[in-house]
């Protein structure tokens, strides 16, 4: 018994110094010290010992226990202080690797100037309202004063979805269908996207936006729209910015006006830039035509209005010198990025 005895200390010895984790160290404790073990397995047989035999025996069986589940709880803590230095190994964290760069998003040329239009005409009073871009020939020309055969519909070549639907060309729209839901004081203005069958080249996209801008009230005049425009300019530009007006011809306005702005280049002395105007052609304005009114059941007899239509990139491009309109729309965020 005695050789059985440090037969099973020997091997539990040899078997517990190579346990790699806590659930092989568990099982040998089973194996060795629990109920079916092979340590209580000896234990069992001490009955058929003689009398002096028995407390040897008794005392070596015991010290085998204790020296296994010494051992056992040696591996327990070590196998532990492994797990967690290992964990910690893992964790670790090189705090001179780069950091991951957050790149925040910008605003685009274009949003960033319709907002400060935006400002520009909600502190003088005026609402911001919005229009379908898939628009009936009637809101887009007919309404307007363009019936079918209309020169002027030459000029604003669209996208037909059928004889009566197309994508929009002007933001103009937008004035029948708010006289037709507003009754005056009307002061609004409208942006969004319009379409035109154009190539494209430095100053033309088949795609580009507009803001609208409509003011019908009694006793408003053609002074009330100089005004107004000077206004968004000189914000727009400085207080030194000058416009210009020459007579012109919308079907939908009468008397109608071209606004040149002055030149930011040369300050108006002429230069390659503006063609040696000194000016350069900005939007289309004038006094809303009798006849528009009548037809949206606004007395022309006691109310006038004026209205304007800006090319929002045109706007853009003179406030941040930008000479190529493609520039707008490529998404190239070497470009976007110095706004
Ligand atoms: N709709 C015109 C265009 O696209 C611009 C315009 C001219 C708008 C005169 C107006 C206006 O409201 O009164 O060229």
């Amino acid at each position: 018994m005695r050789e059985a005895l440090e037969k099973i200390a020997a091997s539990a010895k040899e078997q517990l110094a190579k346990v790699a984790d806590i659930k092989e160290l568990e099982e040998l404790r089973i194996k060795f010290l629990g109920k079916k073990g092979e340590l209580t397995a000896i234990l069992k047989q001490m009955g058929g010992l003689s009398a002096e035999e028995r407390p040897v025996i008794g005392q070596l069986a015991n010290k085998v226990r204790a020296d296994i589940e010494q051992e056992i709880s040696e591996r327990a803590d070590s196998l532990k202080s492994e797990l967690s230095a290992k964990k910690m190994a893992e964790e670790t964290i090189d705090v001179t690797l780069p950091g991951k760069k957050r790149s925040v998003g910008k605003l685009h040329p274009l949003s960033i100037v319709l907002n400060e239009v935006e400002d520009i005409f909600t502190g003088m009073g005026f609402d911001i309202v919005d229009g379908p871009e898939v628009e009936t020939d009637h809101y887009c020309f007919e309404a307007l004063n363009m019936p079918k055969s209309h020169p002027a519909r030459d000029t604003q070549d669209t996208f037909y979805i059928n004889d009566n639907v197309v994508l929009r060309t002007q933001t103009s729209s937008v004035q029948i269908r708010t006289m037709e839901n507003r009754k005056p004081p009307i002061r609004i203005i409208s942006p969004g996207r319009v379409y035109r069958c154009d190539t494209v080249d430095a100053t033309h996209s088949p795609l580009f936006h507009q803001i609208e801008g409509l003011v019908v009230d009694k006793g408003i005049t053609m002074g009330d729209l100089i005004g107004t425009l000077e206004q968004l300019m000189k914000r727009l530009y400085g207080d030194d910015c000058k416009i210009r007006l020459r007579p012109h011809h919308f079907p939908y306005t009468e008397p109608s006006a071209e606004v040149d702005v002055m030149c930011y280049n040369c300050n108006g002395a002429g230069c390659p830039l503006c063609k040696n105007e000194g000016y350069i052609e900005l939007l289309g304005a004038g006094m809303v035509h009798p006849k528009v009114l009548e037809e949206c059941g606004i007395d022309p007899e006691v109310y006038s209005g004026f209205a304007f239509g800006v090319g929002l990139e045109r706007i853009v491009m003179r406030r941040f010198g930008i000479t190529d309109m493609r520039l707008l729309y490529e998404n190239d965020l070497r470009f976007l990025e110095q706004f």
